[in-house]
């Protein structure tokens, strides 16, 4: 067993990744990549059932036509504004009482583009440019690796969270799991039957520490070398609660389909990314006049930032929270890389109570979204369990949530984890 917290001085490198370019991947695991929120994409179809808002009843003019991309379609949206409202509608979930879980919207049919591949995720808006490990990708491509042999992808959709509580049902993520289990069992195979590196970023990280919870501890020492989390600690953040206030009173910016309130509060994801009381504890996270709220308190947030009826607070209680409270030690050889030294919302101050007003933000340390606080936790959660077989935090400065995988200094860090992670095929053997 070793756990290490490791603070990178500025310049030092692990490796020179350069040297390491000519080398062949025939020696190293493959590796399966799962982005950030937002970053698999949807293809949709309309069915009969679709009936388009009143108010909008061009949104039907797809209906009975195919398959179109539903997220993200940047393209569309900012060609033609009129579709936002179609676009959003159409993401939306509903709640399914009978069945105990999330869908689509009726008459709304959905599918993950691609997966398997890293050409399933990716982003069409020229300013998200980067931000799905698309230069991870290219780096990796550097030293050998390639898409479909050594190299694949697991993307998700956006909406559901990782799970659901024991009981409930969450049909998006088990299907999500089964065909995860099967492409790192196929990239194995593909690669002699070597176990797989799994890379994770942001709300990635959540699906994967999920995921391997949920395999047979065996299946997870045969096919798993490595988890390696970029940019995401023990659970949620504060990143949410301002998105959450901030969508009170304020119309959607014309081409953004997610700050259509309406669409991203239906998000199961959304319940899910809200602070974890593993990372924040009693700290007061909301703060105002008459009341403060902490990560035990987000039921009342809900309700005060105008999440209505009583099913969704229970929701969020019976459904989210204990998956959320439920994150543990994934049992396979983990490194944790975040970055740190960025200014981070870590407490908002509405202090007259009125959520529509902007905040006064305070700051802590971390990586832009995630507060360090919360990516240390994972030192205790994962690194002092005493099951766990090897936990290595590395702490890469003055880099933010994107940084991580699209600066070039922090990249070498990234890719030399992995490299590493590939070499050491020892760390199962002292537990
Ligand atoms: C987005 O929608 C437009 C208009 O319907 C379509 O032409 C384009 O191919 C779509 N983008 C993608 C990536 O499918
Ligand atoms: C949002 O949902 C509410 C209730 O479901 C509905 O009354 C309202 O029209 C919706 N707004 C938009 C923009 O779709
Ligand atoms: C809220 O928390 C602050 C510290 O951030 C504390 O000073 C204040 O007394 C608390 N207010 C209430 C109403 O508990
Ligand atoms: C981070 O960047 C700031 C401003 O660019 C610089 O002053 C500081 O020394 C840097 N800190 C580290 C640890 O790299």
């Amino acid at each position: 067993m070793s756990h290490s917290l490791l603070l990178l001085p500025l310049l030092a490198c692990l490796f020179a990744v350069s040297s390491l370019a000519h080398e062949s991947t025939s020696g190293l695991h493959p590796v399966v990549l799962v982005p950030a929120y937002s970053c698999g994409n949807l293809d949709a179809r309309l069915t009969d059932k679709y009936r388009p808002p009143a108010a909008f009843p061009w949104c039907a003019a797809r209906k009975g036509k195919g398959w179109f991309r539903l997220w993200e379609n940047h393209t569309a949206v900012e060609l033609d504004p009129k579709q936002v409202p179609c676009y959003a509608g159409q993401l939306r979930l509903v709640y399914d009482h009978v069945a105990g879980d999330y869908r689509n919207a009726p008459g709304v049919q959905t599918r993950v583009v691609a997966f398997g591949s890293v050409r399933g995720f990716g982003s069409d808006d020229p300013a998200k440019k980067n931000m799905c490990m698309e230069k991870l990708v290219k780096t990796l491509d550097g030293v050998g690796y390639r898409d479909g042999e050594s190299l694949f992808g697991a993307p998700y959709d956006l909406r559901y969270a990782a799970a659901a509580a024991p009981g409930q049902a969450s049909r998006a993520f088990s299907k999500f799991t089964s065909s995860l289990a099967r492409l790192v069992e196929h990239a194995s195979s593909r690669n002699g039957g070597k176990p797989v590196i799994l890379v994770s970023h942001s709300l990635g990280g959540l699906n994967v520490n999920e995921f391997l919870n949920q395999r047979p501890l065996p299946w997870r020492k045969k096919f798993v070398n490595h988890f390696v989390m970029l940019s995401t600690g023990v659970g949620g953040g504060t990143v949410v609660l301002q998105f959450l206030a901030s969508a009170i009173g304020s119309l959607p910016p014309p081409s953004d389909v997610l700050s259509f309130t309406n669409t991203s509060r239906s998000f199961a994801s959304t319940l899910g990314a809200l602070p974890s009381p593993k990372a924040y504890g009693h700290t007061p996270l909301v703060v105002t006049r008459a009341k403060n709220f902490s990560a035990y308190d987000m039921p009342e947030f809900l309700a005060a930032v105008g999440f209505s009826g009583r099913d969704v607070l229970a929701r969020y209680v019976m459904r989210a929270l204990p998956v959320t409270l439920n994150f543990k030690a994934p049992l396979v050889p983990m490194t944790s890389v975040t970055g740190v030294g960025v200014p981070t919302a870590s407490k908002l101050v509405f202090w007259d109570g009125d959520f529509g007003a902007q905040p006064q933000v305070v700051y802590g340390d971390g990586d832009g979204t995630v507060n360090v606080e919360n990516v240390l936790a994972l030192g205790t959660v994962v690194g002092k369990d005493p099951e766990q077989p090897f936990f290595r935090s590395v702490i890469v400065p003055n880099t933010t949530h994107m940084g991580i995988i699209s600066d070039d200094w922090a990249l070498k860090h990234v890719v030399s984890e992995i490299l590493e992670a590939s070499r050491a095929t020892h760390h199962y053997s002292n537990i």
